[in-house]
Formats: structure tokens, C-alpha cells, sequence
């Protein structure tokens, strides 16, 4: 009798936090996209990539606001219950959204386990530097993974001053670094990069044990993530310049919604095929006691 674990799943073997050590250590690349519903969820995991991020960009990409502080922790729930559903073998990490670990550490708490418990994540993300370390401490310690985010941080836009490339200066450059270690230390599993130069991005990913996700921040990370919407061209928004579009999804929809109007319009659709009937015998009393027939 096999016994069937989590580890093993119809996609091949369950993809945890520890597979993304094991994958710095073979220096095999992580890969990483975001996900927000069933579908996309699902087409992600069957496409063999590791993470599978819920991201808060959901805000922008699928809610439609500028930014990502408008999403609520219920809005990621909800997404993030979705994409369980979907997903067998990456691993399934939770964005969790801005002010919901940003008002002590209880509340964040209390919100990280719900994205375990009820949203089904294996993982939460969070942003900030070395002051999310007690944060990332106190919640490894309960037994939730954490992966950091550091760099351009798209929750601080209003501190930031707007998404602009961060460490760019020999001082900011070294905090990154330091933020680096200290959330390594902390007990973060992995760490994304966003939006920094690509030189000290790969000076962060020789300086740290855990793996490193890119997104704006070079090939010499241990990983890459992009946003689902950016990689497959269905955002409407600003597309920075590290995206690289693997299809013009936006193109292909809306081709397909103009054809299925005209149609609707011209009386092409539905066909004949595509219409149920009734049986032969049904018809044939029903125009024989003269209901509804014509002719
Ligand atoms: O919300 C998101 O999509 C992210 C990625 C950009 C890493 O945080």
C-alpha cells in the first residue's frame, strides 16, 4: 500500500520552504508568479512554477485601484482560498495587505494565521527592512513561514515618494544589505527584491543563506517573480520596464470578445451544433396539439 504524503502530488513532489533552500544550494533558479483566482491558480501549478505568490497587487491588477493600500485582509482571503483550490504542488505564499500587520504585533499575528488557516497559505509575506525583525520572529515562532520584502516596497509608495528604484546611494545601499541579514536572522525563509540595481541585488543573494526572488532586481537572484497580469500583457496600468510580456493576453481577449459580438450580432452564434433539441417524438406531438410551432 503507498502511502500518499504531501509531498507527493500528481504534479511531482510538493514544492515547501524548504525545496527553495535545497534550490540555492544546487544553485537551481527559483521560480516564482503571482496568482489571484482558481483559473490563473491553477494554470501557474500546472506549469510547474515553484511559488505561487497572492499577491497584493491584486489591488492594481484585478481590483483596479493605483495602489496596493486599498486591498483588505478579507479582499486576500478570499483570493487566497481560491488559488488553494487550485493549487497541488507550488508553494502557496499570502501577501498579507497593507494594515494588517502594521498595528501591533497580536493583529498580525491574528492575521497571518488566518491566511493559514482559513486561506490554506503555507507562507506570508510582509514588507519592510529590519524593523518587521520582532514581526518575522514572533510569527516563525508560531509556526508560520515568512518570506521578507525589501527594496522598492510598493505598500510605503507614500513614504517613498512614489515607485522609484531604491538603494541606489552608497548609504541606502548598505541598509539594504543590513535589512537583508537582519531578516535573515530574524527567520525569514526567503526574501524578495524588488525594484534595486542589479549589482546589489546579487550582493545581497551572496551575503544571505536564504534565497532571493527578483522582481526589478537582476539575474543574479536565486529566483525570479513577475505579476501574472504584467507577464502575460493584461494590465492596464504602467508596465515597468523589467517585464517581459509571454503573451499579449489583452490582444487575444478582446479579439475574441469582438468575434463573439459579431456573432451574436449576425446570427452565426449559436449554431445549430451548439443548440439542444428536443426529441423527435416530444416535437412531433407538441406541433401535432399545435403549441408554440409556427409552422
Ligand atoms: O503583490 C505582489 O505582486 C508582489 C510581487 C511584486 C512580489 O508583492
Amino acid at each position: 500500500m503507498s502511502i500518499q504524503t504531501t509531498h507527493d502530488t500528481p504534479l511531482g513532489k510538493k514544492v515547501t520552504v524548504h525545496t527553495l533552500r535545497e534550490r540555492k544550494a544546487a544553485k537551481e533558479k527559483i521560480t516564482a508568479l503571482t496568482a489571484y483566482d482558481y483559473p490563473t491558480a491553477r494554470l501557474v501549478d500546472e506549469a510547474g512554477i515553484d511559488v505561487l505568490l497572492v499577491g497584493d497587487s491584486l489591488a492594481n491588477v484585478v481590483l483596479g485601484y493605483d495602489t496596493t493600500l486599498a486591498v483588505t485582509l478579507e479582499d486576500m482571503l478570499f483570493c487566497t482560498r481560491a488559488v488553494r483550490r487550485g493549487a497541488k504542488r507550488s508553494l502557496i505564499v499570502g501577501d498579507m495587505p497593507f494594515g494588517s500587520y502594521h498595528t501591533g504585533l497580536e493583529a498580525a499575528l491574528t492575521a497571518a494565521v488566518r491566511f493559514v488557516k482559513e486561506g490554506g497559505a503555507e507562507a506570508v509575506k510582509l514588507e519592510g527592512g529590519r524593523k518587521r525583525a520582532p514581526l518575522i520572529e514572533r510569527l516563525v515562532d508560531n509556526e508560520i513561514p515568512v518570506m521578507g520584502h525589501i527594496g522598492l516596497t510598493p505598500q510605503s509608495v507614500h513614504k517613498m515618494g512614489g515607485y522609484k528604484v531604491q538603494g541606489k546611494t552608497v548609504e541606502t545601499a548598505k541598509q539594504l544589505l543590513e535589512d537583508a541579514v537582519m531578516l535573515e536572522k530574524a527567520g525569514a525563509f526567503a526574501l524578495v527584491l524588488e525594484g534595486v540595481p542589479g549589482e546589489i541585488a546579487r550582493m545581497i543573494t551572496e551575503r544571505i543563506e536564504i534565497p532571493t526572488i527578483g522582481i526589478g532586481a537582476g539575474a543574479q537572484c536565486d529566483g525570479q517573480i513577475l505579476v501574472l497580469a504584467d507577464a502575460l500583457g493584461l494590465n492596464f496600468g504602467h508596465v515597468p520596464r523589467f517585464v517581459r510580456e509571454y503573451a499579449n493576453l489583452k490582444t487575444t481577449i478582446s479579439d475574441a470578445l469582438k468575434a463573439y459580438a459579431a456573432d451574436v450580432r449576425s446570427g452565426a452564434f449559436p449554431s445549430q451544433e451548439e443548440t439542444y433539441s428536443l426529441p423527435g417524438e416530444v416535437a412531433a406531438k407538441l406541433k401535432k396539439s399545435g403549441v408554440g410551432f409556427t409552422s
